[in-house]
């Protein structure tokens, strides 16, 4: 049995408090009768606080965009995982392909910022994927295997009901290239393989795997009908109250 899918949208550095509360106040009643299917928005930390009581007892949860691993300290620019949850997130999207390329995250960072994510009880997206280069080298699977890998080091199967993974291949994100259903499909399985020899084949099959890039409403139910495809990490549709809605409808089929 499939997993429930989990659509998510990355508002990334977009919207203002001002319209970020728009955004969210149309959303929520665009999808308030949609059942049986995970939705969670992530806002700039800024509109995170003015969003989330908006959010209470909806079926759309709130995710951060980053998080850090210690409680608090000296890390400036950064944001723990109480703080996270004192306003109300259920979610972290951590090691997005931004943050890695514009902002040098590591994979020996996204594991410890997961690992203190889920330990604490707030969920991890963790992003994987590989760039255009990499794909033309024919090293997809190789580079998504290490970011996988590397990212889950110590985690257990316990843990891993706390834990997303979203696909994005980096050539796909804000391109208006979409990866094709077969070459989302071909990674996601090798991913679902990486879940299952970690956590074992019961724990492995239930983590969901997300695609994200470029995911609209006109090709999100063929992306979502595949068999290890769990859902979407939704970026520039999700700023749409009306598109985000038609994803999530995708997922109902
Ligand atoms: P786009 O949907 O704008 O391609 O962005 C995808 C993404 O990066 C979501 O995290």
């Amino acid at each position: 049995m499939k997993p429930t899918p989990f659509i998510a949208g990355n508002w990334k550095m977009n919207e203002t408090i001002a319209e970020a509360t728009a955004l969210v106040t149309a959303l929520k009643d665009a999808v308030k009768d949609v059942k049986g299917i995970d939705i969670a928005v992530a806002p700039t930390a800024t509109a995170l606080s003015s969003v989330a009581p908006l959010l209470k007892g909806t079926n759309i949860a709130l995710s951060s965009q980053n998080v850090h691993w210690a409680d608090h300290g000296a890390f400036t620019g950064e944001i723990s995982v109480n703080m996270l949850k004192e306003i109300g997130c259920a979610w972290a999207i951590i090691g997005h392909s931004e943050r890695r390329q514009y902002f040098g995250e590591t994979n020996e960072g996204v594991n410890k910022r997961a690992t203190a994510a889920i330990r604490a009880g707030l969920g991890a997206i963790i992003c994987v994927g590989e760039t255009l280069a990499e794909r033309e080298a024919g090293k997809t699977l190789e580079v998504v295997s290490t970011q996988v890998k590397e990212g889950l080091n110590g985690l257990t199967a316990e843990d891993s009901k706390l834990l997303v993974i979203a696909y994005e291949p980096v050539w796909a994100i804000g391109t208006g290239k979409v990866a094709t259903t077969a070459q989302a499909q071909e990674v996601h399985a090798h991913i679902r393989s990486l879940l299952k020899a970690q956590f074992g084949d019961e724990a492995g099959a239930a983590v969901r795997i997300q695609y994200g890039g470029s995911v609209k409403p006109g090709n999100a139910a063929e992306l979502l009908a595949q068999p290890d495809i769990n859902g979407a990490l939704v970026g520039g549709a999700s700023l749409k109250a009306a598109d985000f809605a038609a994803i999530i409808r995708a997922a109902l089929n």
